[in-house]
């Protein structure tokens, strides 16, 4: 695992829009997992601004990382209409090359297995983006989940209910019940990068980073992927024992590494 601190949350953007260019400089249909949620908005603006400048994305694909249970379709607060708005509008990325799995579909079971065979189909996730919740979940795999779960239904903890609280009218009107690739799927992402902001998320990230291989924590499974980065800025990193090791090694690693 990679940790790399930087100053604010544009600096994070800047970063992970970098890396998302030079996959799809490398590989222009690559298929690109996008996250939800305030945290990575900055990579979305970031990689905006450089299709502005001649980021060719014509050929890249984006998939879903989770989904509501029982929002009709079109809901603006939907993961499919955040997605849709923040990530395909911005970037002139069309329908057909963008999946995600239903949540508004009658046999939310067979969507969740659905869209196992179609990320399948699809080659796999070639770089996934990923926040993370106040209570460690990494898509909506709250804590417990099984390090060997697929694509399945989950209910939320009131912890992550209240934190997205304020994308609806109030706490009643968040859904009970998603649907969330498992921890499985998401650890099969050749490059996973987590992005955290703020003081909110610096327990979370200490613990998932510095503590335990634990399902309780369960983005700590990012310490099993052979390509894991893990991208702060220095309020999420304010808990961390070895930030000090994490900045020197990042500022002596080699300019064509990359991340
Ligand atoms: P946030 O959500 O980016 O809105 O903090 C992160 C998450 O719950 O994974």
């Amino acid at each position: 695992m990679e940790i790399v601190i930087v100053p604010d949350a544009p600096a994070q953007g800047d970063l992970a829009a970098g890396a998302i260019a030079d996959l799809v400089g490398r590989k222009p249909d690559a298929l690109i997992g996008v996250a939800t949620g305030s945290t990575p908005l900055p990579v979305y603006e970031a990689l905006q601004r450089r299709r502005e400048q001649g980021l060719n994305l014509d050929r890249a694909r984006i998939c879903q990382l989770d989904e509501y249970v029982g929002l009709p379709a079109g809901h603006p607060e939907s993961y499919r209409e955040v997605v849709r708005r923040e990530v395909l509008d911005r970037l002139g990325i069309s329908d057909d090359r963008f999946m995600g799995p239903d949540g508004s579909a009658a046999d939310v079971v067979k969507a969740c297995a659905d869209y196992e065979r179609t990320l399948a189909a699809a080659g796999g996730v070639d770089l996934q983006l990923l926040g993370i919740g106040t209570d460690g979940h990494i898509g909506f795999n709250e804590p417990i989940s099984s390090f060997g779960s697929r694509t399945r239904v989950k209910t939320l903890t009131k912890q992550t209910r209240v934190d997205n609280a304020r994308f609806f009218a109030g706490l009643d009107e968040v859904p009970q019940h998603v649907l969330t690739q498992g921890i499985g799927t998401i650890m099969e992402a050749r490059h996973l990068i987590l992005l955290a902001t703020g003081e909110s998320k610096a327990e979370a990230v200490a613990l998932a980073v510095e503590g335990p291989l634990a399902a309780v924590v369960p983005a700590s499974v990012l310490q099993l992927h052979p390509h894991a980065t893990v991208i702060l800025d220095e309020a999420a990193a304010g808990q961390l024992k070895l930030a000090d090791y994490y900045r020197s090694t990042y500022a002596t690693k080699p300019a064509w590494q990359g991340i």
